[in-house]
């Protein structure tokens, strides 16, 4: 797509638009539950007067970041505009009509509420929970149909801006191995869900080898729904724990991990890390990206506890108290950076050049 004056006013009419939608539709289900469903309403703490326009001013700035780093170069500006909205259009009224057994968990307080036919054995016992009161958890394919839509709506259209904050500095790590041919760089998506990241970091970096590893098949089938269109190089997408890929040690130069660390307990979070730095060659990268934490944006400290308590959380308190810093440090990691955007933050770390001796 050229740049035209017009790109970045349409690019913030379609940021607006989505900010609106995502509004309209969290007032308009909450009336609805309030009306039918009064007893799953959680009691949520009352919102400071400047917490929102602290938002706003903070996703405003998000955005801006977002629109300059397309213009410098980093991926391409298509991907602003890019979003699969014929499809997400088709099953917007599921998200509708799913409300109702979601509102039913949450009354009768049920987070195991999972597919009958799940082999249990195959996942962490952490794992097996309604993480956001989502129908089936992460373990149908109806829920990998709705994922993407209802992340759109939490964050009221700004989850894919938020993701492509890993690629500005997941493209500067990978400069370290800038003398060799850009199809021999393999970046791994550790959690990658349905795929979202993977599909930016093929813009950013078209000729890498891309890996995806997530525990769950249904939303590794909607990745490849998604990501595997014909175009090539193929993703490749594995069925994985984070925290025992099977992968070789040393094999990969990039790895990013988007907003799976607030779902892990606490060991689980360095089990994690650990693993991406033993996949990792020496000199390569790792981007990490989640929810913001206590220490970095203490004025949304009532957002992050109003999200824990809608939704069902179970380790982000924890989670947004922890030192991730000293948790890559302790992994083995080095020139560890951190940066806020909005609700994200990135972290970006390096393993070193040289194995220690
Ligand atoms: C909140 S979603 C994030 C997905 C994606 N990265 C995104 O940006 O939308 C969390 C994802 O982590 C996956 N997951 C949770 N625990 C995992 C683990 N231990 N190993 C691999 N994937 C895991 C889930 O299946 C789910 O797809």
């Amino acid at each position: 797509m050229a740049t035209t004056p017009f790109s970045k006013l349409a690019y913030k009419t379609l940021q607006q638009g989505k900010g609106i939608a995502g509004l309209a539709h969290k007032e308009l289900s909450t009336k609805l539950m309030e009306l039918l469903a009064p007893e799953a309403v959680p009691s949520t703490g009352s919102v400071p007067p400047d917490l929102l326009k602290d938002l706003r001013s903070s996703m405003a700035q998000l955005e801006e970041r977002d629109w300059d780093e397309a213009q410098q170069g980093t991926y391409p500006e298509s991907q602003l505009f890019d979003a699969p909205w014929l499809d997400w259009a088709s099953r917007y009224p599921l998200v509708w009509l799913d409300l109702p057994s979601t509102w039913n968990r949450r009354k009768e307080r049920n987070v195991r509420d999972l597919p009958k036919d799940t082999d249990r054995s195959l996942f962490p016992d952490y794992y097996l929970q309604n993480f956001h009161h989502q129908t089936d958890g992460y373990l149908s394919d109806h829920s990998a149909g709705l994922y993407d839509l209802q992340v759109e709506i939490l964050f009221n259209g700004t989850a894919d801006a938020m993701r492509r904050r890993v690629l500005a500095p997941l493209k500067r790590g990978l400069k370290h191995f800038s003398d060799r041919s850009p199809s021999s760089l393999r970046v791994l998506d550790i959690a990658t869900g349905t795929g979202r990241t993977l599909h930016q970091v093929r813009g950013a970096l078209p000729h890498a080898e891309l890996i995806g590893a997530d525990l769950s098949e249904a939303y590794l089938r909607q990745a490849n729904r998604w990501l595997n269109t014909g175009q090539s190089p193929l993703v490749q997408l594995i069925r994985a724990n984070g925290e025992i890929l099977p992968l070789a040690d040393g094999g990969l130069q990039g790895v990013t991990c988007v907003f799976l660390l607030h779902e892990l307990p606490a060991e689980a979070r360095q089990n994690v890390i650990n693993e991406a730095w033993r996949v990792l060659e020496h000199g390569g990268v790792f981007v990490l990206a989640d929810s913001v934490q206590l220490a970095d944006s203490p004025q949304f400290h009532v957002a992050m506890d109003n999200f824990r308590r809608v939704f069902h959380e179970p380790y982000y308190r924890d989670y947004i108290a922890d030192d991730i810093d000293a948790r890559l440090i302790q992994a083995g990691f080095e020139a560890v950076t951190a940066e806020t955007h909005f609700m994200t933050r990135v972290w970006s770390a390096r393993k070193p050049a040289q194995p220690s001796t």
